[in-house]
């Protein structure tokens, strides 16, 4: 088992060697700006991890964590255009810098592209992280639709919305795990349990970035802070809001959150301050560490080393006291 820090620089090693830019420049270099624009690079390095905690080599891995986070990237190009963000990674996104179309189809090719990287594997390996992935990608999808669905609903419940970011984030960190377990041959019941351990900490980690689009540090979040309350995305900090609101103070939310100024400073600094005043913005950190527990809880029952669940563990209070 490696450190967390040596599985990214084995990760930006092997990304290194595979990005190239060919023709027609206008299709690969919107992949290479994006794959190189930084990133945790969370995805890959669970990938990797996942396949030397079930005894198998990280360098058999390294094309299922390239195939992720070229999955990873593409819905993040498209995720840009639907939630017009003009910001990913403190760079200008594909979109702007390029425009629509060039989004569309370097996405649509780096989702090919992702697909093809299991052409490196054979057999069972092959079918199973062909499986695994075709249906973790149509669960974003839908989990995408969700989201967009819920911009014009005003009666979503938080039922609804942890289902939504099961399917357009957990899914995906669950399954980087398990693709680590089927490269490795791990059994049914630790590829499972590895994957539930994976969707835990992306409902964790999709709640965190909730919060993180209100009350990151501009300077250093990368993403334009408040960009969910520009789009009235109906995140964990709205509905434990209206949840805790008075009546006047939830129909002031309900009401900001059926308008789109032109400017939207404004409804940026009410609405944060309603977060804060209703305590929505105290209860997403509980909810945050909660669901970190409810992770760490099946890491508990899985049958591994101590020291291979210290890193897991570790990795996952990284992930929750993270600020981008
Ligand atoms: C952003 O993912 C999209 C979500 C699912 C929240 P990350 O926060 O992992 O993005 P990068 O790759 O580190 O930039
Ligand atoms: C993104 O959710 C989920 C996917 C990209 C599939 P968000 O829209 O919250 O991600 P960010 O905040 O733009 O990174
Ligand atoms: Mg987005
Ligand atoms: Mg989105
Ligand atoms: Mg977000």
């Amino acid at each position: 088992m490696h450190t967390i820090s040596d599985y990214q620089r084995f990760f930006l090693e092997y990304l290194s060697k595979k990005t190239i830019t060919k023709e027609p420049k206008n299709l690969y270099e919107p992949i290479s700006y994006i794959l190189n624009l930084g990133g945790k690079r969370l995805r890959p390095i669970l990938v990797l991890m996942a396949s030397e905690i079930f005894n198998g080599s990280y360098e058999k891995a390294l094309d299922a964590a390239l195939a992720i986070e070229v999955f990873h990237n593409f819905s993040l190009i498209h995720d840009d255009i639907m939630d017009d963000a003009p910001l990913r990674r403190g760079k200008e996104t594909v979109h702007e810098k390029w425009d629509l179309n060039t989004g569309i189809l370097s996405g649509d090719a780096m989702l090919i592209n992702a697909y093809q990287l299991f052409e490196s594997y054979e057999g069972d390996t092959f079918r199973e992280l062909a499986k695994l992935f075709t249906k973790t990608a149509i669960e974003v999808c839908e989990g995408q639709q969700y989201d967009i669905d819920f911009e014009t609903r005003d009666d979503v419940s938080i039922d609804e919305y942890i289902k939504m970011i099961e399917y357009k984030t957990a899914v995906l960190v669950g399954a980087a795990m398990r693709m680590g377990a089927i490269v490795a041959n791990a059994s049914e019941k630790c590829s499972a349990s590895i994957y539930d351990f994976g969707r835990l900490l992306g409902l964790a980690f999709q709640l965190q970035d909730d919060y993180l689009d209100a009350f990151g540090d501009p300077n250093t979040f990368g993403k334009q802070v408040g960009g969910d309350i520009i789009e009235n995305k109906k995140t964990i900090l709205y509905l434990k809001a209206l949840e805790f609101a008075s009546e006047d103070e939830r129909k002031q939310l309900k009401g900001l959150f059926s308008l789109t100024p032109e400017d939207p400073t404004q409804k940026i600094h009410t609405v944060k301050y309603l977060f804060e005043t209703t305590g929505a913005k105290d209860q997403t950190r509980l909810e945050i560490e909660e669901y970190t527990n409810k992770a760490f809880a099946v890491l508990d029952k899985l049958s591994i080393s101590d020291d291979k669940k210290a890193v897991l563990k570790l990795f996952g209070e990284q992930l929750m006291n993270r600020n981008v």
